[in-house]
Formats: structure tokens, C-alpha cells, sequence
């Protein structure tokens, strides 16, 4: 056991290292990260539109998981990834440098993520194409999807 005071820095720096580190496990996090996962899957209602259609989708038809597989670790994911419409999200996906759509390599932030969600403009700037529905989201429920996604492998 060191000085008092040694402890308590340590204390204080595991602290600040929790809290400074995005998607760092805190009970805080855990219920975004289960809001996310309810939007994902339907559970709790999204609403979103396709480009050009003016009414906004039905919210069974707007969850991420009709068109997304839903992303479980493991041997599950594997079975399911195949029949996705669009592509597996994980935090892998997102978070690498890849060149998606033809534009330069780019990685997703919790900023360009839910831009990407509400206007269809990739992290590099390229317009996705209009089967992704643009959503309206609360910046609460774009963080839980954001830390839903980053939580699968
Ligand atoms: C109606 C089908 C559909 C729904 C619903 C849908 N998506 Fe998509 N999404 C797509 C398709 C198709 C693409 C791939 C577009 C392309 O690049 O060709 C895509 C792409 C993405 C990308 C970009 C991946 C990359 O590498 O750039 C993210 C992120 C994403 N979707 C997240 C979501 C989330 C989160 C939801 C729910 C809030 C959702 N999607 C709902 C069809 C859908």
C-alpha cells in the first residue's frame, strides 16, 4: 500500500481514463448501448423515409435489422451475414479506414455515424444510396445505436 495520496491519484486517473475512453463500459453506457440495440432490432420505433418517397416508413419497416443482419458474436452472425441486404455492422466495419462507395478511405465517429443516419452523407462525403433510409433521431438515440454497433466485434 503506497501514501495516501498515491492511491488516490490512481483512483482519480482510473476515473478519468473511463470516463475519456468511448464505449468504456459504465452503467451509463450499458443502458445506451441497450437503447441502441432495442431501435436496431424494432423494439423501440424508428422513423425513418427513403429518398423521394414523402411519407416516412411504417416503423417495422424502418429498423436497421430488416436490411442489416443482426450483428451477435460468433457462429450466429457468420449464419446470418450472408442473407443481409446491406452490409454486417460492427464496430469493425465502422471504425477501420476502408474505401466505401468508391470515395478514398474513410472510418466512422459518432459524429459522421449519425450524419450518415439523418443526411446519407458517408465520412468521405459520398451520397449512400437511397435503400438506406435517412432517419430522424434524437442525439440519445443515435449515441445508443452508435455504442450498440461498437459493443459487436
Ligand atoms: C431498407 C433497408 C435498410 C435499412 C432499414 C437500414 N439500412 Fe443501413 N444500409 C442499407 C444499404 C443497402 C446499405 C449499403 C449502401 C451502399 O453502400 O450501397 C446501408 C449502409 C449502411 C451503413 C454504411 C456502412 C458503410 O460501410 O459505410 C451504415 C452505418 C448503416 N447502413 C447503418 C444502418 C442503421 C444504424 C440502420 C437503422 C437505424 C440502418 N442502417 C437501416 C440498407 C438499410
Amino acid at each position: 500500500m503506497g501514501p495516501w495520496w498515491f492511491t488516490a491519484c490512481a483512483i482519480a486517473a482510473a476515473l478519468a481514463a473511463a470516463l475519456a475512453t468511448p464505449g468504456a463500459a459504465s452503467p451509463n453506457n450499458d443502458s445506451a448501448v441497450q437503447r441502441g440495440l432495442q431501435l436496431y432490432a424494432g423494439a423501440a420505433p424508428l422513423q425513418g423515409t427513403i429518398t423521394g418517397h414523402a411519407a416516412p416508413l411504417p416503423p417495422g419497416a424502418a429498423r436497421c435489422i430488416n436490411c442489416h443482419a443482426l450483428g451477435t458474436a460468433g457462429p450466429a452472425r457468420a449464419a446470418s451475414a450472408p442473407s443481409s441486404f446491406g452490409p454486417l455492422i460492427t464496430r469493425e466495419r465502422l471504425t477501420q479506414r476502408i474505401a466505401r462507395r468508391g470515395g478514398p478511405p474513410s472510418a466512422y465517429d459518432e459524429t459522421n455515424f449519425c450524419r450518415l443516419l439523418r443526411t446519407g452523407i458517408d465520412p468521405a462525403y459520398v451520397l449512400i444510396p437511397r435503400d438506406m433510409p435517412r432517419y430522424t433521431l434524437a442525439d440519445a438515440d443515435c449515441r445508443g445505436l452508435w455504442l450498440y454497433l461498437n459493443s459487436l466485434p
